[in-house]
């Protein structure tokens, strides 16, 4: 069944009375952090606050999708997680695998392009050829973009966009005075792509965590409390409400 199509309206009045339908951020950016601490505090193994982390990611990509952001971009595995143990890791690897696979018929079926973000060559094959598939399949859908932040390091992006740089000057395609900010954004895993204008961090912690560093110049940073595998639409609905509050001066008066 197809969740979009049945409830786009009821949600819309819904979530309408509490925020404004016609200033919905364009890209919304989510730190999904907590779950270890989530599964701590119930007396459970950390992979199992991962597995419940992965609902609060259905729920949160449908009311993305429901709500009419048109980016969402999900920080799954950062490029220093690779620092934790290696049960914890295969166990994200895995679940992983097992959200595009349960998933995709559904993403597909309302519209949603799937693109993975970071650096995918480290990543397992059987997990890399899921990623390949799960592009593939949605690469035609205009709907929401769901970037998943994968082996994704915002140092890690700006140096392999420099390194793109550089090439391009090497074979001569490109002048030392060409470079400019458009230059490096199209350099970038979010090529063509808009910033974020949202970025939430759940799980208490007051900081970026090396995401995306270049984009994030202007967002507006919503942080709260909340565990990860317990974010909900209603937190998502706070969080929009919160931003539309903001005055965006960028620099400007
Ligand atoms: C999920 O939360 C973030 C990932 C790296 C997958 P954590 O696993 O960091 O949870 P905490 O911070 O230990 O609670
Ligand atoms: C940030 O969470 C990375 C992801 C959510 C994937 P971490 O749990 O790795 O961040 P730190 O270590 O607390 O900064
Ligand atoms: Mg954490």
């Amino acid at each position: 069944m197809s969740f979009l199509f049945n409830q786009k309206k009821d949600v819309a009045k819904k979530t309408g009375e509490k925020i404004d339908m016609s200033n919905i951020p364009q890209h919304i950016a989510i730190i999904m952090d907590g779950n270890g601490r989530w599964a701590k505090k119930r007396g459970l193994v950390r992979s199992l606050g991962h597995r419940a982390g992965m609902e609060a990611v259905k729920r949160v990509v449908k009311a993305s999708s429901e709500i009419g952001v048109k980016y969402l971009t999900l920080y799954a595995f950062s490029t220093e997680n690779w620092k934790r143990p290696v049960d914890e890791i295969n166990s994200l690897m895995n679940l992983l695998i097992e959200y595009l696979g349960r998933e995709i018929d559904e993403l597909n079926r309302n519209n949603v392009k799937i693109n993975f973000i970071g650096d995918i060559s480290k990543i397992p094959d059987k997990c890399k050829s899921k990623i390949e598939e799960a592009e593939k399949i949605t690469m035609n859908n205009s709907g929401l973009v769901l970037n998943i932040a994968l082996n994704y390091g915002g140092k890690d992006e700006i140096v392999n966009a420099v390194k793109n740089i550089c090439k391009s000057i090497l074979e001569g395609k490109l002048n030392l005075s060409d470079i400019d900010e458009n230059v490096v954004s199209n350099n970038l895993y979010t090529a063509g792509q808009p910033d974020p204008d949202l970025i939430i961090r759940p799980s208490g912690e007051l900081r970026i965590s090396n995401f995306m560093l270049w984009q994030s110049a202007y967002s507006e940073l919503w942080f709260s409390d909340i565990l990860w595998p317990d974010f909900d639409k209603e937190n998502l609905i706070d969080a929009i409400a919160d931003y539309q509050k903001r005055n965006r001066r960028f620099g400007g008066i």
